[in-house]
């Protein structure tokens, strides 16, 4: 008799099961030594090593492996085994094994994906962009990558914390906080001031002060002192600092909303929310020896870390004129992150360009011992953003490109996709604008994700608003259209008849989606967004082939055939809507 398989189950765990039961001397987990593959459903070709290992014939183990494994009768997870090449077993899974585990998590909202065994606590660190600063391509990577890290942790059960590590400190302060002193009704506004105004006030006056300061000495030496005060804590120019602060994060607020990404005040802790413990986090690494004084200046010396004269460049902690730079608040965040916020993962999503930065910040703090085998830190890197000609992407001027109008570009582009269609599926104007900016941010999203974050990637809109190939929009018209199909089927409903044959479309689709937990967890162990966009992709396009080789609403079967095949759609729908949806990306009923 079949065992009824358990929620979390995948055919391809029943099948690891039954293969190390029959093979015990390959210990605990036979898991290994199954792959997918053309020949057969899956193939186990561990048996080589074993056989090695057991200095035994491969050709003997497998088949004795074959003997020993449960018949493949009725109610068999297998359908077919057979010894190949040198000792390869070649299985293929029953079609009630497929449909069984299938229909096992139907009534899950989680699809069966396990929660972890053993959670840990992750800050990721992530959507850092500066204040008084426009937003720039690699503050949208950061944030496009970390949202879904976040949302994919957390589906798996980890605790996860947001920390957004915005630039709000330093001496370029100075010159700001002097020049709204002495022109101070410069950033006085209406309540309810747009992002996009936000921003542009900041710019005016970023200019301004700039010009004044180049040009009036007197202004350069009030604008230092004015650090001095910042430094100290003095009130009113605090106040004035915490403007700029707040009119920035109207900015950006605005166009994390424009990205369709929540965004919480008590996650904004920026470089500022450490200064607190700036002090004592150098006077740990003093006393423990970890920092050393090398002319005036706090230092933290590597043995692999040279300049091109090949002297030894150092971390500095604390610099000779007695100010904290930007490792000094990210040795301090650690310890923040680490004994404050109770973190066992550290995850930092920050451009690649940074990388000798976290290297030395991390090796600092493992030597201090804040870093240890209970709390990792790591650094997911990123590569830049490059235009179409393949160079960094940069406006036809050789200025950078503002993050919004390239946004407002992607969504002015997909509503043109959507309005092509949109007269056929009945979309109202307002339906229209919605699935514009739906599939313009998640185009943008997509191509963002689809390639693995430490490569560069070519920012080429036509390419990501491509109905056709690895797009979101191919993804979003394919969860569309199988909703679409459901809808037309009436009172028929999504029903698995675990007793059918299946088409050969129908077994590959089905065991694809058995697919999607396993793929989970590697992509969260591994923060790996790029292989869940692949797998949807596959999804999507087993789900086309599947649609193209057998009628759904008409299958010839009768009832049965058509109520299982509406459950294939069913569950493909709802597996690309949950795995878009941890990439940020939503999936519009009607497109
Ligand atoms: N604000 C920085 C930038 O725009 C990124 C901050 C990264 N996070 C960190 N903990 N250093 O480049």
């Amino acid at each position: 008799m079949a065992s009824v398989p358990s929620l979390a189950a995948t055919v391809h765990q029943r099948l690891a099961d039954a293969l190390s039961a029959a093979l015990p001397e390959a210990g605990a987990s036979a898991d290994p030594l199954l792959r997918r593959s053309d020949r057969a459903d899956f193939q186990a070709n561990g048996i080589l090593a074993l056989a090695k290992k057991l200095k035994g014939n491969p050709r003997e183990l497998a088949t004795r492996v074959t003997e020993a494994l449960p018949g493949t009768g009725s109610g068999s997870v297998i359908k077919e085994i057979e010894v190949s090449g040198p000792g390869f077993l070649n299985i293929t899974v029953s079609d009630e094994a497929i449909l069984e585990t299938l229909a096992a998590r139907t009534a899950d909202e989680r699809l069966g994906v396990p929660l972890a065994d053993e959670p840990g606590t992750t800050v990721i660190d992530y959507a850092q962009p500066n204040v008084a600063k426009e937003m720039h391509v690699g503050h949208l990577r950061s944030a496009v990558i970390g949202d879904a890290v976040f949302r994919i942790l957390e589906f798996t059960g980890e605790n996860v914390v947001r920390r957004h590590h915005i630039g709000d400190w330093g001496t370029q302060f100075g010159m700001l906080i002097q020049y709204l002193i002495e022109h101070p009704h410069e950033l006085d506004h209406k309540e309810d001031v747009t992002g996009e105004e936000a921003m542009s006030n900041l710019n005016r006056l970023y200019k301004a002060a700039r010009t004044l300061f180049d040009s009036d000495e007197e202004f350069k030496e009030r604008s230092r002192r004015r650090v001095v005060d910042l430094q100290a804590g003095e009130p009113q120019t605090l106040a004035m600092w915490q403007k700029f602060v707040d009119e920035s994060k109207i900015y950006f607020y605005s166009v994390f909303e424009k990205l369709d990404m929540e965004i919480q005040d008590a996650d904004v802790v920026g470089e500022s929310g450490y200064n607190d413990m700036l002090d004592e986090t150098c006077r740990l690494l003093e006393e423990s020896g970890v920092a050393v004084r090398s002319n005036g200046a706090l230092c933290v010396f590597f043995d692999d870390v040279k300049g091109p004269d090949g002297n030894p460049v150092p971390l500095i902690v604390k610099k000779s004129d007695g100010g904290y730079g930007y490792a000094a608040t990210d040795l301090s965040a650690i310890r923040d992150r680490v004994f404050g916020l109770k973190a066992t993962t550290l995850l930092y999503v920050v451009d690649a360009r940074q990388a000798l930065h976290f290297k030395m910040v991390f090796e600092t703090a493992r030597r201090a011992g804040w870093l240890n085998e209970e709390v990792d830190a790591v650094h997911l890197a990123f590569g830049t953003v490059l235009g179409k000609d393949g160079k960094p992407f940069k406006t036809r001027e050789g200025e950078t490109v503002r993050l919004v109008d390239l946004l407002d570009e992607a969504i002015a582009r997909a509503t043109d996709v959507v309005r092509e269609k949109a007269e056929k599926v009945g979309l109202t104007e307002q339906e229209i604008t919605e699935n514009g900016a739906h599939v313009g941010i998640g185009a943008v999203k997509y191509a963002d994700l689809s390639t693995s974050a430490s490569r560069d990637y070519k920012f080429d809109l036509d390419q990501m608003v491509s109905l056709n190939g690895d797009t979101s929009v191919y993804l979003q018209y394919a969860y569309a259209r199988i909703r679409s199909i459901i809808r037309k089927a009436g009172e028929v409903g999504p029903v698995p008849h675990t007793g059918l044959e299946l088409a050969p479309a129908e077994r590959a689709l089905g065991l694809h989606l058995d697919q999607f937990g396993e793929t989970l967890s590697e992509v969260a162990g591994a923060y790996e967004p790029h292989k869940l966009t692949s797998y949807l992709y596959q999804l999507a396009s087993l789900f086309t082939t599947f649609y193209d080789q057998c009628p759904v609403v008409k299958a010839e079967g009768g009832r049965e055939q058509v109520e299982n095949r509406l459950f294939l759609c069913d569950l493909t729908a709802r597996t690309l809507h949950t795995g878009m949806g941890l990439l940020g990306i939503r999936t519009p009923e009607r497109l």
